[in-house]
């Protein structure tokens, strides 16, 4: 089996003092290719600096909305620069978060705008974090998102009425751990209507790790597995064919070899 973890931090200190050790364990669960996601202009360089060190592991650069506050023009230059750089695969990432507010909604939906725009421009798909703006995350999408032609919704924790709005404009829908949670009847609605070739899977580790490692601290890519075989059983569909059908809607979503 070969699944991707769509969206990890390994460049984050709970994990990058011992990734060899968690890159085997993730080969050894059949998670065999990773894309590292920064959220910061140091966390963006780190994860280049990561990817260019593993095969089968790439980088995604993006603004994350809780250091929306801190983004310069010359922030997004310098974003826009790491971005053309061969392992980045994905801005991002970016978008909306009005739980915790870090940043002002004000800068936040600017920084968005901005990496949605430098996205058209490089052609790269865009990594979204929508955590309570749901609404606002579709309305820049529409204002500013025109030129780009492959959004995913990272950590998707909504109804199946917004997974119905994300996929009828052509988005795509990537699930965490969260899903196989007791709490999450609401998730696994959603997941239910996610046909595959819009589905993808990730960890957004060293946070949220599956039932039933849920105890373990520090989430890795190697628990995916979990996550795969839930959501795998809830469609009701073979595990193997299930991680085929995902791994090939990831790798084309991403543009992977
Ligand atoms: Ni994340």
């Amino acid at each position: 089996m070969e699944l991707i973890d769509t969206h990890c931090h390994l460049t984050f200190e709970e994990l990058a003092g011992g990734v060899e050790a968690v890159v085997a364990r993730s080969k050894a669960a059949g998670v065999t290719e990773w894309i590292t996601v920064g959220t910061d202009t140091q966390q963006n360089r780190k994860a280049i600096e990561l990817a260019k060190k593993f095969e089968n592991m790439y980088a995604s650069v993006g603004i994350h909305p809780h250091d929306a506050k801190d983004a310069t023009a010359e922030t997004m230059v310098e974003l826009k620069e790491l971005a053309q750089n061969e392992k980045v695969v994905a801005i991002g990432e970016t978008g909306l978060d009005f739980h915790y507010n870090y940043s002002p909604h004000q800068d936040q939906k600017r920084v968005f705008a901005q990496q949605l725009k430098i996205a058209a421009e490089l052609d790269l798909p865009v990594i979204v974090h929508c955590r309570e703006a749901f609404d606002e995350t579709m309305e820049i999408l529409e204002q500013f998102g025109s030129g780009v032609k492959r959004v995913v919704f990272h950590c998707f924790s909504g109804s199946a009425q917004q997974a119905k709005i994300v996929l009828d404009k052509g988005f795509h829908i990537s699930f965490t751990g969260v899903v196989t949670f007791k709490n999450a009847g609401k998730t696994r609605d959603a997941a239910k209507i996610v046909p595959l070739d819009r589905l993808m899977l990730e960890t957004d580790c060293p946070y949220m790790s599956p039932e039933p490692m849920r105890k373990q601290k520090i989430n890795e890519p190697a628990l995916m597995l979990h996550t795969a075989r839930f959501l795998a059983e809830l469609k009701g569909v073979d595990l193997a064919d299930f991680a085929k059908a995902v791994t090939a809607t990831s790798k084309v979503f991403f543009g992977l070899p």
